[in-house]
């Protein structure tokens, strides 16, 4: 087991780019989760990464770059991935385009395409700017398992197995970034997230299916808790009984031990944002069964059913 360190400001940038030149594996706050990077160019710092994870060699990485100008080295881009860039980066939104023969097999998984954003979180910025170079990072967690929204969460999932958490605070979105691969005029939504279907329409026609064999992370099982979790359908009354907690949308039920409400206003962005840390909590509170409400399927509603349907799955 290695040390742990959680930094932060200035120093903590700068501990954060050394680590990342010496090739070791660092956690990064994003405006999504937290990411675990590592150097993108340099197979074996990437080879760390899904040690600490644990993740299988055949889940490819999302690289963050550090400016749009290597949206060309990296990937093959035509006029709609240029479009989109422009639109939403730096932001939550992941293209899967060609990838350039520069990209390492790891990275890919050995497909062709490789998964490419620029993050806006400011912190991440800084770090991505002073190291200069693109940045290999999956959501900093243990494969399968909910997605870190604060440094602390990091901690709790790859503490003694990663040498630095760089803490940018709590990530404004709380959910992973859209992914949508780009063939031709078609744009096809591998997972849902904080650019939602609605916005996408406007630059293309939508794929009559999402997902597809080409997101491993499509698997059904994803984001999971340890305590079993089931979605409640949409209009029923939850009411539970002990040992049983909610994850309730706007408001709590009868008869629960235990109550996560994701906004009691209604806003689906606050839900998101809350969505991973409540769901945590519930796992961590000794409970033998986890209720969730449906929220409305709309908007960014769509992201948080998904992320639902796989904490649901086992
Ligand atoms: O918001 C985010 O996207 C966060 C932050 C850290 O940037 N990252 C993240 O990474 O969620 P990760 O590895 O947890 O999820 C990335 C997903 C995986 O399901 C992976 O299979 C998929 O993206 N992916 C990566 N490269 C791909 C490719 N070339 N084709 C299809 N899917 C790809
Ligand atoms: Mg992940």
């Amino acid at each position: 087991m290695m040390a742990t360190r959680v930094v932060s400001g200035p120093d903590g940038v700068a501990a954060a780019v050394a680590l990342l030149r010496a090739g070791e594996p660092v956690a990064l706050p994003t405006e999504t989760v937290y990411g675990l990077g590592a150097a993108a160019l340099d197979p074996l710092a990437c080879a760390k990464v899904f040690e600490a994870k644990a993740r299988p060699l055949d889940d490819p990485l999302i690289v963050h770059l550090p400016d749009a100008t290597w949206l060309d080295r990296l990937t093959m881009v035509g006029e709609l991935p240029r479009a989109l860039a422009r639109a939403f980066w730096p932001g939550p939104l992941t293209l899967v385009l060609p990838a350039q023969p520069v990209v390492p097999a790891i990275v890919t998984a050995g497909q062709r395409t490789v998964a490419v954003r620029m993050s806006a979180h400011p912190v991440f910025r800084e770090v991505a700017e002073e190291f200069g170079q693109p940045i290999a990072a999956p959501s900093a967690n243990r494969f399968g398992r909910i997605s870190p929204t604060m440094a602390a969460h990091v901690v709790t999932e790859l503490g003694g197995r990663i040498p630095l958490v760089l803490d940018g605070g709590s990530c404004a979105h709380g959910i992973e970034s859209t992914i949508v691969q780009v063939c031709d005029d078609t744009l096809r939504i591998l997972r849902h997230g904080p650019v939602t279907r609605e916005e996408l329409a406007r630059f293309g026609s939508l794929a009559a299916r999402d997902g597809g064999p080409a997101a491993p992370g499509g698997m059904a099982s994803h984001y999971a808790p340890r305590t079993p979790l089931d979605i409640l359908p949409a209009g029923s009354e939850p009411t539970g009984r002990a040992g049983e907690g909610l994850l309730a949308w706007t408001r709590g039920g009868e008869g629960f031990d235990r109550t996560e409400i994701l906004s009691p206003t209604g806003d689906l962005r606050e839900a998101a944002a809350r969505l991973f840390g409540a769901m945590r909590r519930l796992d961590e509170a000794g409970l033998d069964r986890i209720v969730a409400e449906s929220v409305p399927d709309t908007g960014l509603g769509a992201a948080i059913m998904e992320r639902l349907r796989k904490a649901a799955a086992r």
